[in-house]
């Protein structure tokens, strides 16, 4: 499937930032568009709802619980902004959803298969950004405890405070027996989750935003237990969506579509 790109990127040989992470996406550190082009905010009105990740010019995953039960006309989409601008709905960096594809195992009230593709409304143009799309981990949905991940996104620095601009921070794998005992009480990981505790928590606004490992898109923010926003070390780990277990159905969805779309521009 040439049309989305899963390409595995051994970037062993990009030390990119390694920056010093001071105390919120909580702890994080603002950033640029530019260094994750490939992020998109979902708004509705002045509300930043959700994060995503393109994949093509036209389709971008995110999280099916932060998407669910939403009303899609009411969406915007916005693009190549570092700091966003929630309540604009026709600028040049925004874009309609014209469908969301939710995981057809989704379990709304125990989040399993947190995932959704987004078909945006029109294709966008990132020509001015260097790798404008994420690769997708293919393989290897299980990362030795310790090794390091990027996460990013427009969610809240603090509870209810607002935040229009874009921060990440490196957080730390940990392993699915680990994040078992340390996930608490409420919601629990599957085996196709991965996690991360770190100083840096994630928080209203930042479900679907991207985990990364050596720029390659590893996980979508899912949930995480615990006071929101509030980071207590040693509990509560950062829950994500492993992106490896769902490449076939990815590449099904985003296939189909472009075939469809492809015979309705021939008439
Ligand atoms: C979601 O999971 C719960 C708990 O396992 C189960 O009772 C429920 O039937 C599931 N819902 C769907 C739609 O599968
Ligand atoms: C955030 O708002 C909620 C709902 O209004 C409230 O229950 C909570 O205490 C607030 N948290 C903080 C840290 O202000």
């Amino acid at each position: 499937m040439n049309s989305v790109k899963l390409l595995i990127f051994f970037a062993f040989l990009s030390t990119i930032c390694a920056f010093k992470i001071t105390p919120s996406i909580s702890d994080g550190l603002e950033t640029d568009i530019k260094e994750f082009p490939f992020l998109i905010s979902i708004q509705q009105s002045t509300l930043q709802l959700c994060t995503g990740v393109l994949i093509t010019n036209k389709f971008a995953l995110s999280s099916a619980r932060c998407m669910s039960r939403r009303n899609i006309p009411q969406l915007v989409v916005e693009f190549g902004n570092t700091v966003i601008n929630p309540g604009v709905r026709d600028g040049p960096n925004n874009v309609g959803i014209s469908e969301i594809i939710f995981h057809p195992d989704f379990n709304y009230t125990t989040y399993e298969n947190d995932i959704c593709i987004i078909q945006l409304q029109n294709e966008i143009n990132l020509d001015g950004f260097y790798e404008p799309f994420a690769h997708l981990s293919v393989t290897g949905s299980r990362f030795q405890s310790g090794t390091i991940g990027t996460h990013a996104g427009w969610g809240a620095t603090l509870a209810n405070v607002t935040n229009h601009q874009l921060h990440r921070a490196d957080v730390t794998i940990i392993s699915h027996s680990e994040c078992i005992t340390a996930v608490g009480e409420s919601k629990q990981p599957f085996f196709q989750n991965i996690c991360a505790m770190d100083k840096s928590v994630v928080c209203t606004g930042d479900m679907g935003a991207p985990l990364l490992i050596n720029r390659i898109l590893v996980g979508i923010t899912s949930f995480r237990n615990g006071e929101l926003c509030v980071n207590i070390p040693g509990q509560f780990p950062n829950v994500y969506t492993a992106i490896s277990f769902y490449i076939s159905w990815i590449e099904s969805v985003i296939g189909e579509r472009f075939t469809v779309n492809t015979f309705l521009s021939r008439n």
